[in-house]
């Protein structure tokens, strides 16, 4: 949603925080700021735009030196994306200065009650209000910026990730979180404060998780963390396992391009270790007992956007191993609803960044109703793995690009171990049956590769296509939520129309939108396996060629069945049908990528969308 770094050491504060602010730009990206605690006060630059538009004004008129400061990416949410609501917001006294990510539901009121005590409001944002109220409870705190944070939060609503600083308090960051990330960074005699480790992985890899409803003060030597309240607060300390190399292009043109580069060591790290010495599937992280994984008689998935799509393949493949109904649900649905859940359903919630409040809100209304929630997470420590009974990594790393490739990958992947793991808790499955799927799995990060060498002929196909105004997914079965996906890909990057459908479900309705020259991604489900889904969708593909369909077909090397259907072919290697999204899925990546690119629109940051979304 937005980005938020903070600093004090001994180097330049402004060279650290840009330098955290150009790796959380993915985060949020209509405006920047900074604030720098200088020896003759508070320095702010502010600007509308990318961060180079600051950058570029920074060159222009440069800051004070400081080695105490902070800095913030933008995603708006009260307020457009102008100069003036630009984060950081000072107070009155022009001395105290305040960054921000979240909401704060109960901001007008505060407003109301600030300007009445004579605070002079400069923006529209709801984030402004915390500035004057932190300047009231600083001088109520005898100057002591911690104690008026925590005063702080105790009167808002909402959800917050706050930094503060402050000019009389020169030597210290402060910073709060309530349902939105921060983190801290140890360092030797400096230390971080950042919505994610890719901040501060230049200097420090040493992280401290802060808890919910935590207040953090940063000063050069120390790092102190309480509650609300006051009470010294117990925090967790790790080592992030990746390096500043995983968080940079590695020279590729874009972060996407690199993310879907790196997909098969993706898979092939989210299987590493999952195999006992006595052959058996182990989940390390999997806090639930064989006892309890034995009652569940339901499962719900939970997620949004992309891990959505991943959800929607995990239901075929946990369905047809443990034989428990699977339901998959947009979490931001979910709990308006009024959902049956009870103690023997499982909840699944699958999310990236582990921040989108959506998913959190969901897994939260499903605990509540006592449902076990076990969260498929690539983010270490962030708030839905830990408010979940369970937790099973994904081990893509970093995923930087807004839209979603590596980690949807590893998401089917992760989810279908959940799969297996409860069938072999509940004997669904023997354990030579599990092995071979297993097998299976360790299989596809080489037949991905082979899929991502032969991409040129997707990448002109994009050239070819730009000026066409619409595209059609369509996919039965496993290949239903790819179409998904691939249109999601198309829609986000490439701001084109753009529909997933299940293939047989299109005379319907939506086959009235093919014309002349539509292009149809259609894949093609193996011929080997339930060869009548492939013979149906063969036969769905007639009918929107003989409206003019342009037909762009996904299939198995080897299936010369549908030469005579196709105008272009992508072969993709043979596996088995519930494999089969974890290729299928490439070309359309690459060709939503490409289309972006000829398009010449910003691949990694599409316009109006932020990497995690953490407003309902
Ligand atoms: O971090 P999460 O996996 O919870 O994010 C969910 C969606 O916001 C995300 O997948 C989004 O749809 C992607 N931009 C799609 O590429």
């Amino acid at each position: 949603m937005c980005g938020i770094v903070g600093y004090v050491g001994e180097q330049s504060a402004l060279d650290v925080v840009i330098s955290g602010l150009r790796r959380l730009e993915y985060r949020g990206y209509d405006s920047a700021g900074v604030a720098l605690v200088t020896a003759d006060g508070l320095a702010t630059d502010k600007r509308a735009g990318k961060l180079i538009n600051l950058e570029e004004s920074l060159d222009r008129t440069p800051l004070p030196a400081a080695t105490t400061g902070m800095g913030h990416t933008r995603w708006a949410t009260h307020g457009g994306p102008t100069d003036r609501n630009a984060h950081p917001h000072v107070d009155c006294t022009g001395k105290l200065a305040v960054i921000h990510n979240g909401i704060i539901e109960n901001f007008s009121k505060l407003r109301l009650g600030l300007e009445t005590n004579g605070h002079d409001f400069s923006s529209e944002t709801d984030t402004e209000s915390v500035a004057h109220l932190l300047e009231d409870a600083y001088a109520a705190a005898g100057g002591n910026l911690a104690q008026a944070m925590r005063d702080v939060c105790k009167q808002l609503v909402g959800a917050f990730t706050l930094v503060a600083v402050h000019s009389d308090s020169p030597e210290c960051v402060v910073g709060a979180r309530r349902n939105s990330p921060l983190v801290v960074g140890r360092g030797v005699g400096e230390n971080f404060l950042a919505s994610d480790v890719s901040a501060f992985i230049s200097f420090t890899r040493n992280a401290v998780e802060l808890g919910q409803d935590q207040v953090v003060e940063i000063t050069r030597d120390g790092i102190s963390v309480t509650t609300f309240d006051g009470a010294p607060a117990e925090t967790n300390e790790y080592e992030v396992t990746w390096d500043a190399a995983a968080a940079e292009k590695g020279g590729f043109e874009h972060f996407m391009l690199k993310e879907i580069a790196e997909q098969p060591k993706a898979v092939a790290d989210t299987l590493l270790g999952r195999v006992g010495v006595d052959g058996k599937l182990t989940l390390d992280e999997m806090r639930l007992s064989d006892e309890e994984l034995r009652e569940v008689d339901k499962i719900i998935v939970i997620a949004c956007g992309t891990a959505y799509n991943a959800g929607m393949i995990a239901k075929y493949a946990i369905e047809h191993w443990t034989r428990i109904p699977v339901e998959v649900e947009l979490a931001s649905e979910f709990r308006y609803r009024d959902p049956i859940v009870d103690p023997q359903t499982l909840v699944i919630a699958i999310s990236q960044s582990g921040e989108t409040m959506d998913t959190l809100m969901a897994l939260r209304h499903a605990r509540e109703q006592r449902a076990r929630v076990l969260a498929i997470c690539n983010t270490n420590g962030s708030t839905i793995p830990r408010e979940s009974d369970a937790v099973l990594y994904t081990h893509a790393g970093p995923e930087i690009a807004v839209a979603s490739t590596k980690a949807f990958l590893t998401q089917i992947v992760a989810a279908y171990l959940v799969g297996l793991y409860l069938a072999q808790v509940r004997g669904n499955k023997y354990g030579d049956e599990i092995a071979a799927i297993l097998t299976d799995l360790r299989d596809m990060p080489e037949k991905i590769e082979r899929v991502l060498e032969t991409m040129e002929p997707v990448r002109k196909l994009a050239s070819t296509l730009k000026d066409k105004t619409s595209v059609l997914f369509l996919g039965r079965h496993v290949g239903f939520p790819v179409a998904l996906e691939g249109a999601l890909k198309l829609k986000e990057l490439a701001y084109m129309h753009a529909e997933g459908f299940a293939a047989g479900e299109l005379k319907h309705g939506p086959i009235a939108l093919v014309e002349a020259g539509t292009p149809v991604f259609v894949t093609i489900p193996s011929p080997r396996g339930r060869s009548v889904v492939h013979d149906k969708v063969v036969s769905n593909v007639e009918e929107v060629r003989a409206r003019g369909a342009y037909t762009i077909l996904i299939a198995e090397e080897g299936d010369e069945s549908i030469n005579s259907a196709a105008d272009f072919i992508i072969r993709i290697p043979a596996c088995p049908t519930l494999m089969q999204p974890l290729l299928a899925t490439v070309p359309l990546q690459v060709f939503a990528c490409e289309m972006a690119t000829v398009k010449g629109f910003d691949v990694d940051q599409p316009r109006n969308l932020a990497k995690s979304v953490t407003v309902e």
